[in-house]
């Protein structure tokens, strides 16, 4: 039995997720308009900007301005991502309400992504966590390579859910599993989902899809079956990840509600509002000038 949920929260991170990897680099003003549009499209929860090291994210060095600009809407959620305290000290000093700590279910990944091993990163949280109880924030748990990563290969489904189990203990509200490379297929990303909802109830979870190979809305068709009722997307399928070579852009939230309205799950998006948003940042990217740091060519982004 099929246990679809009536109604599914989309978490838009292309202004995150999608923007960091972008090799042009877009005016904070731009970026603040692309959220405002947004937030005007009906999303509920936008991931807005990172608060990392400018020096390995440049695209994202204009957190503070672009966090500070946007409206924000009562009801609206404005995530942004912190890697350590230094991290979360800029977030809060920038009025944020909602942080996002981020770890990997393999060593090698996390390594490159965020310099520590797993457990350190653990340790690194704890310190964010009390500032965020301190102050009231909400924190979410992001895991990437939940299926795979590019320098280890296959990741198995316990080690995903005995982390997931981790930042839950933590005290994360939301723990968002990530398919960073975009090689899960349908049955493979149920049976890591139901691992994890096995010690992290499906309430709780959320699902990270980038589309690498276009596996990525069968993928999440699979996990609403499981009952996951969370879905992050990126208007226009913008972005990947600066440390997962090949990886493309999150799915798109376009494509996503598409779906979703066909089955008659509710988002409370408006559909065309969003296609108006993804098509603003796409012709802004077009004029933008390319980052010296891009990263990730654009003819190897189907080799990972
Ligand atoms: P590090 O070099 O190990 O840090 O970087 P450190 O503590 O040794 O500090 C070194 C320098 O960085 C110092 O500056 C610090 O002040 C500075 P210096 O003295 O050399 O001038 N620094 C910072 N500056 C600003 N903000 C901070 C901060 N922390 C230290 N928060 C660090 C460690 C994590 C900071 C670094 O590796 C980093 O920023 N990495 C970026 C990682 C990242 O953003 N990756 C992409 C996001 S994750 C993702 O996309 C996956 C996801 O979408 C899910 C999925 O798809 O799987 C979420
Ligand atoms: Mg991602």
């Amino acid at each position: 039995m099929s246990k679809f949920p009536e109604s599914v929260k989309i978490v838009d991170v292309g202004p995150r997720d999608g923007l960091q990897n972008e090799k042009n680099i877009v005016p904070a003003a731009t970026k603040i308009e692309f959220v405002n549009r947004l937030t005007a499209s009906g999303l509920k929860t936008i991931e807005v900007t990172s608060f990392v090291s400018p020096k390995w994210i440049p695209q994202l060095a204009d957190a503070e301005e672009v966090f500070r600009g946007i409206e924000k809407m009562p009801g609206v959620s404005y995530p942004v991502l912190v890697p350590n305290e230094q991290g979360m000290q800029r977030a809060l000093a920038a009025g944020a309400k909602d942080v996002s700590i981020f770890t990997a279910a393999s060593e090698s990944f996390n390594q490159k992504n965020i310099h520590c091993s797993i457990a350190e990163s653990i340790e690194r949280f704890k310190p964010v966590m009390a500032l965020a109880a301190k102050h009231g924030i909400r924190v979410r748990g992001y895991i990437s390579t939940v299926i795979a990563c590019p320098y280890e290969g296959e990741v198995s489904p316990d080690v995903v859910a005995k982390i997931a189990k981790q930042l839950a203990g933590l005290g994360c509200h939301e723990i968002s599993l990530g398919d960073t490379i975009g090689v899960g297929t349908p049955l493979k990303v149920q049976r890591m989902l139901a691992a994890v909802a096995a010690v992290v109830p499906m309430q709780k979870l959320a699902v990270h899809f980038h589309d690498t190979y276009g596996q990525a809305l069968a993928n999440i068709h699979a996990c609403l079956e499981l009952g996951v009722a969370v879905v992050d997307s990126s208007a226009s399928g913008l972005g990947g990840c600066p440390y997962a070579q090949g990886a493309t852009g999150n799915v798109a939230t376009e494509d996503v509600l598409f779906m979703l309205a066909g089955m008659g799950i509710e988002t409370g998006v408006d559909l065309a509002k969003l296609l108006e948003a993804g098509n603003f940042i796409s012709q802004a990217l077009q004029r933008a000038p390319q980052s010296k740091l891009g990263r990730i060519p654009a003819d190897s982004r189907r080799n990972p």
